[in-house]
């Protein structure tokens, strides 16, 4: 029988790639090189399955393209790359990779928040600067992490595991906001508070934004949000690009409007905002909060057995919708 055609749009690991040979006829990006969206459409043509990474947009114009697709699996939990309306209607089923990588996100999220109230970045520029010539008691002083309050937007899997490092690691007061409220035992496990969203920005020490990228949350931290937080805030941002308003936030820094910021994730990635790079208070990373070697390797795998159990067993690990 032949084996199903699949697309690997991007470079994986060879354990994941040998496991995918098995079952597949595939044709492989062995690059880091994102395909164009013409490239795409035509490396896909007669294919029925597709390995994606959260930069390949599969929107309406490609799964036109494509009718003989059957799934997209994408190495990321995020799926803001997927029209996912199109692809149901289409009846195209999508798969994320969630849980594995909950806890090294969270690791990250809080290592990042960190380095923002604490200064690391700015610190390790001025001493990479030469300008260390002296110590002095005030020198790159910033807010505590320690017993301070913890701001999380956004409490799906990844915002709870930050909250319990914060209230169990580092007795924060922890306060989040959410689409919904979390249940009572939940809310227990994280010791974490549900406020309006205004509040949370009024109140929190460290914001973290965990929540996904919709349309709808478009820019939810802009000129107006920023100025309701305290002047002495971070902002940590490891959610998505898009969430944040980063010009308005690059003003905020430069204003003073909040302490600091700390962002893994920017509009039009990898481009920057150039404003973002000329600002001292500021840490930057480049997409990489669910980057450990064993987490990234597990992402690949998931992925490529939602394909697996797609064709075998008709019906994947990680569904992101429901194809009738
Ligand atoms: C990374 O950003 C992911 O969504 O997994």
């Amino acid at each position: 029988m032949n084996k199903p055609k699949l697309l690997i749009a991007r470079r994986i690991y060879p354990e994941v790639l040998s496991k995918l040979q098995e079952h597949f006829d595939i044709d492989y990006n062995d690059s880091d090189e994102v395909y164009a969206k013409d490239e795409l459409i035509k490396r896909l043509q007669g294919k029925q399955a597709a390995m994606t990474t959260g930069t390949d947009r599969v929107d309406e114009q490609v799964l036109k393209a494509c009718p003989e697709l059957k799934i997209c699996a994408n190495i990321a939990v995020g799926y803001n790359n997927f029209d996912v309306a199109s692809m149901t209607a289409r009846k195209v089923q999508a798969t994320n990779t969630p849980d594995v990588l909950t806890e090294t996100t969270a690791d990250f999220g809080f290592a990042l928040m960190m380095a923002t109230a604490r200064r690391v970045s700015e610190s390790e520029h001025y001493l990479r600067k030469g300008l260390w010539t002296q110590w002095s008691l005030d020198m790159f002083t910033g807010p505590d992490v320690h017993a301070s309050t913890l701001g999380i937007l956004g409490m799906g899997r990844i915002g709870q595991a930050i909250a319990k490092r914060g209230a169990h690691g580092f007795a924060m007061r922890v306060i989040y906001h959410n689409r919904s409220k979390l249940s009572a035992p939940l809310e227990q496990a994280c010791k974490a508070q549900y406020v309006s969203k205004e509040e949370l920005l009024k109140t929190a020490d460290h914001l973290v934004l965990v929540l996904p990228y919709t349309p709808e949350a478009h820019h939810t931290i802009g000129q107006a949000e920023l100025a309701l937080m305290k002047p002495t805030a971070t902002l940590t941002n490891i959610a998505r690009g898009g969430i944040v308003d980063d010009a308005a936030l690059a003003q905020a820094l430069r204003a003073g409007t909040i302490a600091a910021a700390g962002l893994d994730v920017f509009e039009n990635e990898p481009a920057l905002n150039p404003e973002l790079l000329s600002v001292p208070n500021i840490v930057l990373t480049p997409h990489i909060a669910s980057a450990s070697r064993k987490t990234r390797a597990a992402m690949a795998d998931l992925a490529a057995d939602n394909l697996i159990a797609f064709f075998t067993k008709g019906q994947v690990l990680t569904p992101v919708n429901t194809i009738q």
